[in-house]
């Protein structure tokens, strides 16, 4: 399922050190809707109508004349909603153009340290190790354990990291096994280590893990980044924020203002304020994506996948005994139904299934229903589809 960023002609105007970058490759997006998008962990819900009705108002013909105009290089409306949200004062936010850009600066400005490698799970975001090739960090992982009956379960320790780190990131819930960590266990490490940043990436806090954000005001080594693609339905307005003490909130606002001054536009400055004020919506989508949650779990789990709990918007299944899961994905995909497969040892054989809609989820666990029934033999011999 891989496309684009093959086939690289390298050429000699290139930078040094280019050629050898691994670039992240995001999950596919078609250019006609398939029937069920389950592959990125978009929201499958519209964002917030005020949300929609705020970035219209800017593009009126009273407004639109501001368009000329830059931005607030501040965003300072959208930090201070957020700082309410969230019990902080505006100087304890950062809005940044997607939480990955937010990621990338705080990569940049504080986990560049020679000779203090940066620590996370062996399983998490792909992007993490994209940082530190474009950065130069150095990095080490913490390994994953697998538990619950059929090693559905990818586990990692916070307790292991070194010394010498410099810091840890993690995702919480972690991506793509969708298992969240309890506070107390972060706030423990943090306590124990302060000389160690920690950033929990909560991109998908939202569907079912406690944000670390209330313990901000006691630990200086913590900051948290979380997004506006996910809970919020607003993935195509490339916003994400972190939060955290001052010091390293300004950390990331040297970063942005040596780079670009204006990453968040007048769109999404209107929009992503009025989004985070519609609390309702917000509630109302994300219960919907956490009730369908557990029916597309349960749906599963019937059909003999292995799935542990998940806190995210997706569920981490392992496919039945002896089936393939990337045959399964490749089936799936000329049905039109997307979902994301890893081809790592110790991720193939499972399947990264986006919470969608009620009817995509049923959609996808019938097509699954009719694919295992087809072929039980030929996957039992392990012969793949
Ligand atoms: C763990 C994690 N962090 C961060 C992001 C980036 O989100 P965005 O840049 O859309 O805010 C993603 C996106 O899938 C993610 O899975």
């Amino acid at each position: 399922m891989s496309h684009a960023h093959s086939g690289s002609t390298p050429s000699p105007f290139w930078s040094p050190g280019l050629e050898a970058l691994h670039p992240y490759v995001p999950g596919e997006q078609p250019r006609t809707p398939p029937r069920a998008k389950l592959n990125t962990n978009e929201n499958p819900y519209p964002p917030s109508p005020r949300a929609v009705a705020a970035m219209r108002a800017v593009l009126d013909q009273s407004q639109a004349d501001a368009l000329r105009l830059y931005p607030d290089p501040t965003s300072l409306a959208l930090r201070s909603a957020l700082a309410q949200e969230s019990g902080l004062s505006a100087d304890q936010v950062f809005v940044g153009n997607g939480s990955d850009e937010v990621l990338a600066f705080a990569f940049q400005g504080l986990f560049r340290h020679p000779g203090r490698p940066l620590a996370f799970p062996e399983v998490s975001y792909s992007f993490y190790p994209v940082y530190c090739g474009l950065y130069g960090i150095e990095s080490m992982t913490l390994p994953m354990r697998a538990e619950g009956e059929r090693g559905e379960a990818l586990i990692f320790d916070l307790d292991g990291v070194p010394r010498h780190a410099c810091g840890l990131i993690f995702p919480n819930p972690n991506a793509p096994t969708s298992i969240a960590k309890p506070r107390q266990e972060i706030e423990r490490l943090l306590q124990a280590r302060p000389e160690l940043l920690v950033l929990v990436d909560e991109a998908y806090v939202d569907f079912g893990a406690q944000s670390c954000v209330p313990l901000i005001h006691d630990h200086p080594n913590l900051l948290v980044s979380q997004s506006f693609s996910k809970s919020r339905g607003l993935a195509g307005l490339r916003l994400g924020m972190a939060f955290g003490q001052a010091p390293l909130i300004e950390a990331l606002v040297r970063v942005k203002d040596s780079v670009n001054s204006y990453p968040i536009d007048r769109l999404a400055l209107a929009g992503g304020t009025a989004a985070v004020e519609d609390r309702a919506h917000f509630e109302q989508t994300r219960d919907a994506i956490v009730r369908d949650r557990g029916a597309l779990r349960s749906g599963l789990l019937a059909l003999d996948f292995a799935v542990a709990e998940p806190a995210g918007n997706f569920v981490f299944a392992k496919a039945p005994l002896g089936q393939d899961a990337l045959g399964l994905a490749q089936a799936l995909r000329t049905q039109g139904i997307l979902v994301r497969h890893f081809n790592t040892p110790m991720l193939r054989d499972f399947l990264r299934i986006t919470v969608g809609r009620a009817e995509e989820n049923a959609l996808l666990l019938e097509a699954l229903r009719a694919l295992l029934a087809a072929q039980p033999e030929v996957g039992r011999q392990g012969v793949g589809l």
